[in-house]
This record gives structure tokens, sequence and C-alpha cells, in this order.
């Protein structure tokens, strides 16, 4: 089954930090698929910018070694990559001088009426000089806009810094503040699981619903940003953006359409009615874990302080979180989140776990009930299982069994999952911001972490070793067994 390509209009894609590792691993080959996929229209053209002195051809090798590097067994297809790489150029250009920058006007200038995005691939202490840059050198048309990645900001204050300095030079409608969760194809899933069907919605709120858990494990460990990683941590690099974001679709009310400002403004609502963690309840709502040595993707690995180049550090590598939201719908049912590094496998789901059946009619011999779960996996296999209870097939007595109807989206539909950052890149030419983060939502969800934050420095909450591995330390599961509830741990 292939669905319907609708092309985009021609554009200029700019990308800074154009020859660093995001563009290697995910921007060019997800711009690739895209053309392969007839989504281009002509004349499209990829640029990308950054200090390197690099020359078109040198920059067209780059990503030929790229392609090659990061496409599937068969996808490398000679003569679309031929294609592909003459559709791109590359110009020097310095942040914070003045070196490059008519050379890149220069260029765009032979493209006036395209769309035109900057992608800002590079380190955010230099968001403000390249916005600069670009309103200085007078490259902003009607028809630009900019593409940010996270971290935007370390807490409230660096994040309504860096929006107000994006916000001096670009409009909130030119501004893609990309979290390349919203692009999985499962998130996008949970949206017309909710919204398209009428089976859930009546079941969707405190009076049907038990507890939610979120959970993003990795089984992968530093991959060489320990510079980056170790000022952060698990709340600032994955909560604070993706979980949350995570959250605040399950959990929104529904939107009147899914114009980009009424799917945010439900999110928002959602992240402002976070209940909040801080120095009161930080111990019992939160746990803090690192990694020790042990073994993980199938090999003894390092344990986090034998990764880091001093070898002392309090940063948490996995977190684990009881959330709740007040409101209506929400009252009293607890999310539970974790996520974190070197864990047990690679693993990110939701699952919705329904309240239990009021009365059982069934005798002993039937065997236990159990509570009706919703599972959706974003990765890997992506897709939807739900549980329910079934008779036993034969002709013996009625014994009860718990089943789940299974939709593994690669099998049901024999199609490409595409990356996230394919229909993200698009949406941004389309000028579609429902599944960007719209100002507001970034500072709401600061609002939320930093106290979180500043109450682990009050209580002076230590990180708690796990073996890598495994999945995470004791007090993670002490955390949802004391409500008498257990993590779904299925890989
Ligand atoms: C990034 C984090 O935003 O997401 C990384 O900075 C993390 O630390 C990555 O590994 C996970 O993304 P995915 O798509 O592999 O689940």
């Amino acid at each position: 089954m292939s669905s319907q390509i609708i092309p985009v209009e021609p554009f200029d894609y700019v990308v800074f930090g154009g020859s660093g590792d995001l563009a290697e691993r995910k921007l060019l080959p997800a711009l690739y698929h895209r053309q392969i996929e007839g989504q281009f229209s002509e004349p499209t053209r990829i640029i990308g910018a950054s200090r390197s002195a690099l020359s078109n051809e040198e920059y067209r090798k780059f990503a030929d070694a790229a392609l090659k590097e990061h496409l599937k067994k068969g996808e490398y297809d000679e003569p679309e990559v031929k294609k592909f790489l003459a559709r791109l150029f590359y110009v020097p250009v310095d942040a914070r001088s003045d070196a490059g920058w008519d050379q890149l006007k220069k260029i765009l200038d032979e493209g006036k009426d395209r769309v035109r995005a900057f992608y800002l691939a590079v380190a955010p202490g230099i968001f403000g000089d390249i916005s600069q840059k670009i309103h200085d050198h007078k490259l902003i048309t009607k028809q630009t806009r900019i593409v940010v990645e996270k971290p935007i900001g370390r807490d409230l204050a660096s994040a309504l810094q860096l929006n107000d300095t994006i916000g001096k030079v670009f409009k909130e409608e030119q501004i893609f503040r990309i979290d390349h969760y919203l692009g999985k194809e499962t998130v996008q899933n949970l949206m017309a699981l909710r919204f398209a069907n009428a089976l859930y919605e009546p079941l969707w709120n405190a009076n049907h619903i038990d507890h939610v858990q979120i959970t993003v494990a990795e089984s992968v460990g530093l991959e060489g940003r320990a510079g980056y990683y170790d000022t952060a941590g698990a709340l600032r690099d994955m909560v604070q953006n993706h979980i949350l974001q995570l959250l605040c679709l399950t959990a929104m009310e529904i939107p009147s359409s899914m114009d980009s400002e009424a799917v945010r403004d439900e999110k928002l609502k959602v992240l402002r009615a976070l209940k909040p963690i801080n120095a009161s309840n930080v111990e019992q709502a939160t746990v803090r874990g690192q990694y020790r040595a042990g073994a993980s993707s199938g090999g003894p690995v390092k344990g986090y302080l034998d990764e880091l180049e001093g070898g002392v550090s309090n940063t948490e590598t996995f977190v684990a979180i009881k959330a709740e939201i007040g409101n209506w719908r929400w009252a009293g049912v607890p999310f539970y989140i974790r996520t974190g590094k070197r864990l047990a496998g690679r693993m990110s789901e939701i699952v919705i776990t329904f309240k239990p059946i009021p009365h059982n009619i069934f005798d002993q011999a039937a065997g236990r009930t159990v509570a009706n779960q919703l599972i959706i996996r974003l990765q890997p296999d992506e897709g939807v299982k739900q549980s329910l209870m079934i008779k036993d097939p034969g002709p013996g007595g009625m014994r009860l069994r718990n089943v789940s109807l299974d939709m593994s989206f690669a099998s049901a539909f024999n199609v490409r999952n595409p990356d996230a950052y394919e229909r993200l890149l698009m949406d941004v030419i389309r000028s579609n911001q429902t599944l960007f983060m719209r100002r507001d939502e970034v500072e709401a969800a600061w609002e939320w972490v930093d106290p979180i934050l500043k109450g682990w420095e009050e209580a002076g909450q230590q990180v708690q070793g796990y073996t890598a591995g495994t999945w995470g330390p004791s007090q993670a599961i002490a955390l949802i067994e004391r409500d008498g509830r257990t993590w779904h741990d299925d890989i």
C-alpha cells in the first residue's frame, strides 16, 4: 500500500552545522528520502554552511559518504544520489564575523521567491549570533522560516533569553522548534487513535484509567557526547522535551481541529496543570540514577564515571518521576515516567492501564482477571497493542486468558517507516507548525522542570547506581510498587 505524496513548493534549505553530526546522520538522509519519494519540486537546493572551509565538491563527497553510511541496505540508488548531490552547495560562514555571508546572500538571491529555511544544527550558544547575521545580511524574505534544535535553554531563564534572542529577528510563526519525537510515526498515531476513533474517548479519563506509564529506555551510553550530557542529565535531555510532549499528547483535551494553534493550546493546558514537584516532595516523587559498569548491547560496558574525564559526577543518566495532572480528567491518575541510558534495551512506549473490572463473576478456576492495557509502542516495532481477557480456547471449563490485539505497523502495512525528521523537515516547508513546540510550551515545560532541578539541589538528592543493562535503580521499582503497581518491562 503506498500513500499519496503531495509535492512541496521549491525551497532552499540552509543547514548551519551542515558538516556536523546531525546533518550527516539525520538531515541529509531524510532529505534524500523525500527526494526519492517525489516530494520535491524543482528547483530545490540544500546549502550546507559552517566554519569548515569546504568546496561544493568536498561537501558533496561528505554527503555521499553520509548516505552510504546511514542509509539502509538497498536505499542507496546511484542515479537518485547523483541527482541529490547536484542540488547540494556549500558556503563557509562564520557566525561571529561577516566572513562568508555575502556569498550566502548571493546564492540565496538566485531563488528569491522560493521557500527559504534556515536549520540551526549548531550549539544553542550561537543561535543568537546566526539569527542576527541572517537579519543583518537581509536574508529574510516573506517565505523564510528558521528551525532550531534542542536544547532550548538549560532552565527557564536561559530558555526565555534564547526565545527572546531569536524572537528579535523572527516572528513566532517563522520559528520551528523541533522535537523529533513529534515526528515519530506512532506519536502521530496516538492522535489518530484518540481522535479518529469513538472507542477510547469515553474511557479516556480518571473514571476508567488507573494510571499511565511513559518509558523511553535506551541501551546506548554517552555516544561521545559526555561534554554536553554531563552538564544536562536525563531530566533536561529527555524529560523537559520529548517525554513531556508524549505526556501532553496522551493527556490533552480534544482540540477543535488539527490546526497548530488549537493543538498547541491544549498541550499547553496540560503542562500548566502538572502538579509542582519541588523541595517539599521531590524525594518521594523522583528517582535519579547513574549507570555503573555492566553489560549492554551484547557486551561489557564501562560505567558512566569511567567514561568521563574527571571521573566524578552527580549527573543523572536515569530519571523516574511520578507526575500528576491537576484537572478533572486526570484527578488521581498518576503518570509514571522514566528514561535512562544503558538500560535493558531500546524501548519507548506509552502504556495506559485501565481500571480493573468492578466485580468478578467467574469462579477461582477461571484464573485471575488482568486489567486491560493499551500499549502504544514508539520503538522498536512501532505499533499498538490492546490487551483483553478472553476465554482460553478449548472444550474445558471457563478459563480466562490475557491476550493482545497486536497491530505492529511494519507487518500491517508493507511500507518503509520514515524517520521522524522526514516529516518534520517537510512540515517546515509547508509551514505547518502542529508538530513543533510553541514558545509558551517550551517555557511552561521549564516552569515544571526547574523546581525539580532546584529541589534536587536543595534536598542534596544523590544519584543511585544501577548496573548497565538493567531497568535502572531499585528505587525506581519501589517508586511504582509502593502504589501497588509495576513497570511494564516487556521488550
Ligand atoms: C536526543 C537526546 O534528543 O534523543 C539523546 O539528546 C537521545 O540523548 C535521543 O539519545 C533519543 O532519540 P531516539 O529517536 O533515538 O529515541
